[in-house]
């Protein structure tokens, strides 16, 4: 018997699509996948012998629990250079295994029952199942195609509440494509930043 927590939340119908198409690749059928999200090239040769030479050296063997320093330095550095913003690699990095093992740590310590979280309408999916999975309420922020799929601010506005925890964003966007303009970012730092302290005076 499934917990009500996992019973809570949808499948995630892209996988189902692929699994449905890997078994008919399997009984020889051609299929052109348009399911998955994915790079359409292999991973980079570069990638993969760093990969095997650290196996075969021995690196294997467990790390630090936000992930290898050396690794979080460089991580910083690229930031740096790629931003010009500078994380602390001993507390700003978190090393996972993907995005959603990210997400789903960063909701887990963000969320107490009943908080909401925004999210776009068309948005990722899988979203709306961590939240959900957490026992905190997504909320839907529609978005529209004559606006550029861009987010609308007075919208915005109107959906945050004092239960507001976090919008989640992704630039370019799954499934739009948008990139989120600089004018766009802007604008949602500033709100945060007044409902941060706004927050501070409950
Ligand atoms: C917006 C978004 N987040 C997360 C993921 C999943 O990423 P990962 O495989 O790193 O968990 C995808 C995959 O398509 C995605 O589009």
């Amino acid at each position: 018997m499934f917990s009500k927590r996992v019973n809570s939340i949808k499948p995630f119908i892209v996988m189902e699509v692929l699994e449905k198409a890997l078994e008919m690749e399997s009984n020889g059928i051609d299929v052109v996948h348009m399911e998955i999200g994915e790079p359409d090239f292999d991973t980079p040769p570069r990638i993969v012998n760093g990969c095997l030479s650290d196996i075969t050296s021995g690196k294997t063997h467990y790390t630090h629990s936000l992930g290898n320093l050396e690794l979080r330095k460089a991580l910083s550095d690229y930031k740096m250079r790629h931003r010009n913003i500078r994380f602390d690699p001993h507390t700003q990095f978190m090393v996972t295994g993907g995005t959603s093992p990210a997400f789903f740590n960063l909701l887990s310590t963000l969320i107490n029952r009943g908080d909401e979280v925004i999210i776009t309408d068309p948005g990722y999916p899988c979203y709306e199942n961590f939240i959900t999975f957490f026992n905190g309420k997504p909320v839907f922020m529609p978005i529209y195609e004559e606006n550029e799929f861009d987010l609308d601010i007075g919208e915005l506005k109107r959906v945050i509440t004092p239960k507001t925890k976090a919008l989640i964003l992704n630039s370019p966007s799954n499934p739009t494509g948008q990139i989120i303009p600089d004018m766009t970012l802007n604008e949602i730092a500033d709100i945060a930043k007044k409902k941060k302290s706004l927050d501070h005076l409950r």
